[in-house]
């Protein structure tokens, strides 16, 4: 798909409805995934944890199923331009913030679900996706290696999180602030 140019008096130009329609899933999907592990980490050891931290898990590996497919789809397929007044108005830092903070967010996507998925496998707890299918594990069992990994899958979902944040309060910021409609590039619908 070529990049469309925007000129202003034309219609907001939109992401494709596959960009919006996984947008939306995985915001929901990984902010659901964020919370359960926060519920968790608190939670005694019980049967009912054991249950949870496996949905966890598929929720998760189903999470970095659909980025790597986003993220295909997005390497394939341009995202509109931003619209001409739109982009003359961010200074600098702000164009920076924008892409930089959608950068990082693609990676930590990944890297969030790799880091959850190396520390079951070096704890020696595979993972079998809904119960049914098993996957392979690409760290060796290793205790040691499961507590080293095991922070970083925390602290790394936190960075996300907050990245999240921002990406949020700048989209808010364009709405109620600038009143510019940017929010109408990831909403399927009119015009
Ligand atoms: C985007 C996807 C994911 C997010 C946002 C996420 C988030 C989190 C968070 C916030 C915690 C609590 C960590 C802490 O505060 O120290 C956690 C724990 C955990 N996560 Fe994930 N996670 C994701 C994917 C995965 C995947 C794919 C797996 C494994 C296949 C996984 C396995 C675990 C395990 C085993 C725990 C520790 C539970 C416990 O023993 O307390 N996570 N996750
Ligand atoms: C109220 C919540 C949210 C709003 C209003 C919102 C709005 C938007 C908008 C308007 C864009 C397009 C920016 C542009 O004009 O190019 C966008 C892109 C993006 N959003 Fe959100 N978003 C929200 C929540 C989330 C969440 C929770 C996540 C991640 C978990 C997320 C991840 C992304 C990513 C990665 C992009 C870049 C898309 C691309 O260019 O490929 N968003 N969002």
């Amino acid at each position: 798909m070529k990049p469309a140019s925007s000129p202003a008096s034309s219609p907001l130009a939109r992401y494709s409805l596959t960009a919006i329609a996984l947008h939306w899933m995985l915001a929901v999907a990984i902010l659901s995934a964020f919370l359960v592990g926060l519920y968790l980490e608190d939670l005694p050891f019980s049967p009912a944890k054991l249950k949870l931290i496996n949905w966890h898990k598929w929720a998760g590996v189903t999470i970095l199923a659909l980025s790597v497919l986003r993220l295909v789809w997005r390497l394939t397929h341009r995202p509109p331009a931003l619209p001409e007044p739109i982009a003359r108005s961010m200074p600098g830092w702000q164009m920076a913030a924008f892409h930089g903070t959608h950068h990082l967010m693609y990676l930590l996507f990944l890297a969030v679900p790799l880091l959850g998925w190396a520390y079951s496998s070096a704890a020696g707890r595979p993972i079998v996706l809904f119960g049914v299918l098993p996957l392979p594990d690409f760290v060796p069992v290793d205790p040691a290696l499961a507590d080293a990994i095991k922070p970083w899958h925390g602290n790394l979902a936190w960075a996300m999180a907050l990245l999240v944040a921002m990406h949020v309060a700048g989209a808010l910021k364009h709405q109620l602030i600038d009143k510019d409609g940017l929010i109408g590039r990831m909403l399927p619908g009119r015009g």
